[in-house]
């Protein structure tokens, strides 16, 4: 058994709203990245290298505060570590009201702070007021509403009381309630989803910044915007992360629009766990310039279901088995001066201006799927004229396949079908 870690799967996805059905048995959202100009986060002083190192910066506070396991049962998310990559906005209530949370794969509760607060943290935008609602229900104890998540309690007045706590000790208690939440396709309308379950806070804190108003839970359990929406898409989603470096937003598409096919496409099993939050792939190997080599032994890391898809996690963290492994070739195959790592955080490192030519071929190799990387999948600009490996080794059972990995990939996430497709994609173009 893993123990749980948090998976930072933090990422928000910003939408605007209108009000209309969608046609065609989908829809796609826009997922702004927290360094995008469309972000609140943006900060425009600040060249693309400084954006890349600040997220490899926060990737690495993140695997480090990932050590801690916590109980099973936990809910968790990394909010700490980035606040949030990405985030989303959805609108809860009659009339709607915005709500920015951080868009997490790492945990399942959608909830947002309400009023009255007994203890919140300060949010730009305005706090949801259920007494403003018309459509707002606060969900009884023994509902079986109540038990779409899984640590709930019954208050003194028969309600069901939630308690949610993450990975980097943030909290949120509060009521489970239902209501109508609308999310604003790309297309301009929005669609309404009813008698959403959702928690309304009025006890928050850890490390939330202003500019959230709550989590957007995307991993793969009952309370999550996935499986509540996946009653009338299906549990599919997909999403196309465009470089860093480019400055253009990500999207994410739900339902028949989220489908994967086409050339290129390979696609490995999505492994579900009792702890069904969390998606697993079983990453079987890494070759460099065509030499393979694989997970071995049996040391954590190894078997099924023994690495995460994390969008929000920046780095890709391997089984120390294959790390061991891996860093030596691709170091055997580049023929340039090494540097240190400035923030003294990624181990391989080299003066390079412009592209990384120098990179070999790598393909990692998920049970059927080998996926050929490009050269920013797996180096990264940390300052300007250096670029450093971005795998690590893992520490601890903290295996995940991280965001720079994945990025122009179209990433598919088909949790009924139990399997994940990776498709090579320019993502400005998605
Ligand atoms: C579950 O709720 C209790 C309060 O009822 C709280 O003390 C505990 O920390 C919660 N556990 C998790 C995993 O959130
Ligand atoms: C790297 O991949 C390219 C394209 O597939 C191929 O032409 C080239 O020979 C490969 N290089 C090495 C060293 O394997």
């Amino acid at each position: 058994m893993t123990s749980r870690y948090a998976s930072s799967f933090c990422f928000l996805v910003v939408l605007s709203l209108a009000s209309a059905e969608d046609i065609d048995g989908g829809f796609t959202l826009e997922l702004i990245h927290r360094d995008s100009p469309k972000s609140p986060f943006y900060d425009p002083l600040e060249t693309p290298s400084q954006r890349v190192g600040r997220a490899v910066s926060r990737s690495i506070a993140r695997l480090a505060g990932g050590l801690r396991s916590n109980a099973p049962g936990d809910p968790y998310a990394d909010i700490n570590g980035n606040q949030g990559e990405y985030l989303i906005k959805i609108m809860i209530g009659t009339p709607p009201v915005d709500i920015m949370g951080s868009a997490d794969t790492g945990s399942d509760l959608i909830w947002t702070q309400c009023k009255p607060c007994r203890s919140c943290f300060k949010q730009d935008v305005p706090m949801f007021d259920p007494s403003k609602s018309r459509t707002y229900v606060v969900v009884s104890y023994d509902s079986p509403k109540c038990k779409v998540f899984d640590n709930t309690s019954r208050s003194s007045q028969g309600l069901c009381e939630y308690h949610a706590s993450y990975e980097d000790q943030s909290y949120s208690n509060g009521n489970i309630a239902t209501d109508i939440i609308s999310l604003g396709s790309t297309s301009g309308s929005s669609i309404r989803f009813s008698e959403m379950v959702f928690g309304c806070g009025y006890d928050n804190g850890g490390a939330f910044n202003t500019h959230t108003s709550g989590v957007v839970g995307l991993g793969g359990s009952d309370a999550s915007l996935i499986s509540q929406i996946g009653r009338r898409y299906g549990r599919i989603f997909s999403y196309c992360l465009v470089p860093f470096f480019l400055r253009s937003s990500s999207k994410i598409n739900f339902g028949s629009t989220a489908h994967v096919a086409g050339r290129g496409t390979v696609s490995t099993p999505l492994i579900r766990r009792s702890q069904e939050t969390f998606y697993y792939l079983t990453l079987e190997g890494i070759s460099i310039n065509g030499k393979k080599f694989t997970t071995s032994g049996s040391s954590h890391g190894t078997g099924e279901g023994n690495i995460i898809i994390d969008s929000g996690t920046t780095l890709t963290s391997l089984p120390h088995d294959l790390y061991k492994q891996v860093e030596p070739a691709i170091s055997a195959a580049i023929h340039l001066p090494k540097v240190k790592d400035p923030s003294g955080s990624l181990n391989l490192c080299y003066q390079s201006s412009g592209d990384f030519k120098a990179a070999p071929n790598i393909t990692v190799h998920f049970t059927g799927a080998d996926v050929e990387l490009n050269w920013y999948n797996a180096f990264v600009k940390v300052t300007e004229g250096i670029a450093c490996l971005t795998f690590v080794p893992s520490s601890c059972d903290e295996v995940t396949y991280g965001n720079l990995a994945q990025m122009n990939f179209l990433i598919g996430y088909d949790i009924d079908g139990g399997k994940l497709s990776f498709k090579p994609a320019d993502c400005t173009r998605r």
